[in-house]
């Protein structure tokens, strides 16, 4: 089976718009991630610029295929979010995203690293434990979808 080839870096301010058209897409599926359409691709890409210096980015063929990014907080831990585009999932892109952040965050002298994560999103849970994240609670009801559902979050954190 061929070796799928992506690269993994920091984030440029020049990719926020690529960043904000992935990051619509990802939210049009309504399941992953917690924000839904409508998405103002413009103003995500103002955001995206902004936080390009705490952002990692995955490439393949020159364009952008996963993204993360971590808020720091003043306190010493990050809180990410990230995603990786539909057709690049399984493939270790979103694994290489966390390590990169993980390294990252050491390099800032964060001492922790944490998300939430939605309980069925089974992949991605398994994969941030894989990645040493342990489950730390669930807020309960905490996402009010666009259909009118109440969604429970699992929160997870990496002491670094
Ligand atoms: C969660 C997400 C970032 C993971 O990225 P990814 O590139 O698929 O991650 P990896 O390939 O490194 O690992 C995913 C795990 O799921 C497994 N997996 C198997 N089939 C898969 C599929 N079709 N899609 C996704 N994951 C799959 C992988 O095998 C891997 O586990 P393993 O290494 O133990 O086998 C990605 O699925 C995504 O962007 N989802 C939508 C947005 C989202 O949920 N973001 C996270 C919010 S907390």
């Amino acid at each position: 089976m061929p070796v799928a080839e992506f690269m993994v870096r920091p984030a440029r301010t020049g990719d926020a718009q690529e960043m904000a058209e992935i990051f619509a897409a990802v939210a049009a599926e309504r399941d992953g991630i917690a924000t839904e359409p409508p998405v103002d691709v413009g103003e995500r890409a103002a955001q995206f610029a902004r936080g390009a210096a705490s952002s990692v980015v995955a490439e393949a063929g020159g364009q952008i295929i996963g993204m993360l990014h971590v808020e720091v907080s003043r306190h010493g831990f990050g809180e990410f979010g990230m995603l990786v585009v539909r057709g690049w999932r399984g493939r270790g892109v979103g694994s290489a995203l966390v390590r990169a952040a993980i390294d990252w965050a050491r390099g800032q002298e964060l001492h922790k690293l944490c998300l939430e994560v939605f309980p069925h999103n089974t992949a991605a849970i398994a994969m941030y434990r894989r990645l040493g994240f342990a489950e730390e609670g669930r807020r309960v009801k905490q996402y009010r979808r666009a259909s009118g559902e109440l969604w429970d979050s699992i929160v997870m954190g990496l002491l670094l």
